[in-house]
């Protein structure tokens, strides 16, 4: 029976994101390949840091930074704690934040509280809502409604689902993002889960009127991995490295014409300034954040974000930048490996 600690029924949808939110911490990678790319040092300084200004716009808002916490849970008690500090956080940031994926709310209600704990901590706050790409027009605008969202993030995890056990792919999904996006009345994002999106699918998704996307890379948080150790025969082990890592996406995705948020992996605020550089409007953060916030607490989260805050106009100074749009223009290099990448993939 249900209980103030474990205040909904038993359910396979509360186990997985509990499982979900341990394995976390423990499968991630530490190199999204942005550590290949180089700002090149300029002596002489040409901003003052109090001139900066890191704002940006995507999903029709302005923001005065360029950070978001990405999409990670809800459906459990623990996922309801945590959402409830992530909401605070982001309410105290001014950041804007994604819950996880709202399917456990839409097929067991009583979850749903787990959920909306984030519009109740961050009320005025810019809340994306999160549904999968095998979803239909109605869970997609019931999973805004819950939230009262100001925007919808539909994921596609094909690498996920093909490693989980209870996963599912069929070949429709493109199907349903552009008849979710056309349905609803917010902004949509679609976005990977960490493993990447090629021009390929970069063209896809524009060709059926997507105009913002999250390529979420491979180098952070391992699903592959996660799923992995969630079977029991562990049989997708070699699945571990799957993936374009986030800066290969980020190059993959210059002939998108609309708004490229990038994610996956960012561990620091030089990381945020290489993503924007190479054409993202947005930077999206989640197991960097969710690993402080559950070994030391809320306050450690909170207090890195803080800091990369605190540093990036530092670093825009760094480079001669005063704006997003300044920054885009500085001068960086790649290392070997990234620009035979880049040659092959005739991103250069
Ligand atoms: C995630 N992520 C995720 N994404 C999504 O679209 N829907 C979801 O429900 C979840 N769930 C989830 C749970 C947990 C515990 C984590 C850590 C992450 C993926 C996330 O939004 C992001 O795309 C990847 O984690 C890559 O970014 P990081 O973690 O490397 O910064």
């Amino acid at each position: 029976m249900p209980d103030s600690k474990h205040p909904y029924p038993k359910n396979p949808y509360s186990r997985r994101k509990d499982e979900h939110l341990a394995l976390a911490t423990r499968f991630h990678g530490d190199d999204n390949g942005l550590d290949q790319v180089h700002f090149v040092h300029q002596s002489l300084p040409a901003v003052a840091t109090d001139q900066v200004d890191i704002g940006t716009a995507f999903l029709g808002r302005h923001f005065p930074t360029p950070l978001y916490i990405n999409a990670m849970t809800g459906g459990s008690a623990r996922a309801k704690v945590i959402n409830g500090q992530l909401a605070t956080i982001a309410a105290r940031l001014h950041l804007p934040l994604a819950t996880g994926s709202l399917s456990a709310a839409l097929k067991l209600p009583v979850l749903a509280d787990s959920f909306t704990i984030v519009r109740e901590n961050d009320p005025d706050g810019f809340i994306l809502a999160n549904i999968g790409a095998d979803k239909t027009v109605a869970d997609a605008q019931a999973a805004v409604r819950l939230l009262a969202a100001n925007a919808l993030q539909i994921h596609v995890n094909v690498v996920q689902e093909t490693i989980m056990p209870e996963g599912s792919v069929t070949p429709d999904w493109l199907a349903h993002i552009q008849a979710i996006a056309a349905a609803v009345d917010v902004p949509v994002v679609v976005k990977e889960v960490g493993f990447g999106m090629s021009a390929e699918t970069l063209a896809q998704l524009a060709a059926a009127g997507i105009t913002t996307v999250d390529i979420s890379g491979r180098g952070g948080t391992n699903f592959a991995e996660i799923e992995n150790a969630r079977r029991p025969d562990h049989a997708y082990a070699y699945l571990a490295d799957w993936g374009l890592t986030t800066v290969q996406s980020v190059l993959e995705s210059r002939a998108f014409p609309g708004t490229i948020l990038a994610s996956g992996g960012i561990r620091d605020p030089l990381q945020v300034l290489k993503a924007l550089r190479l054409g993202a409007s947005g930077v999206g953060v989640a197991g960097a954040v969710l690993r402080p916030l559950e070994k030391e607490g809320p306050e450690a989260a909170e207090a890195m974000l803080r800091q990369w805050l605190a540093q990036l106009p530092a670093l825009f100074a760094l480079v001669n930048a005063d704006t997003i749009t300044a920054l885009k223009k500085q001068p960086i290099w790649y290392d070997e490996l990234l620009l035979s990448y880049a040659r092959q993939r005739r991103l250069v």
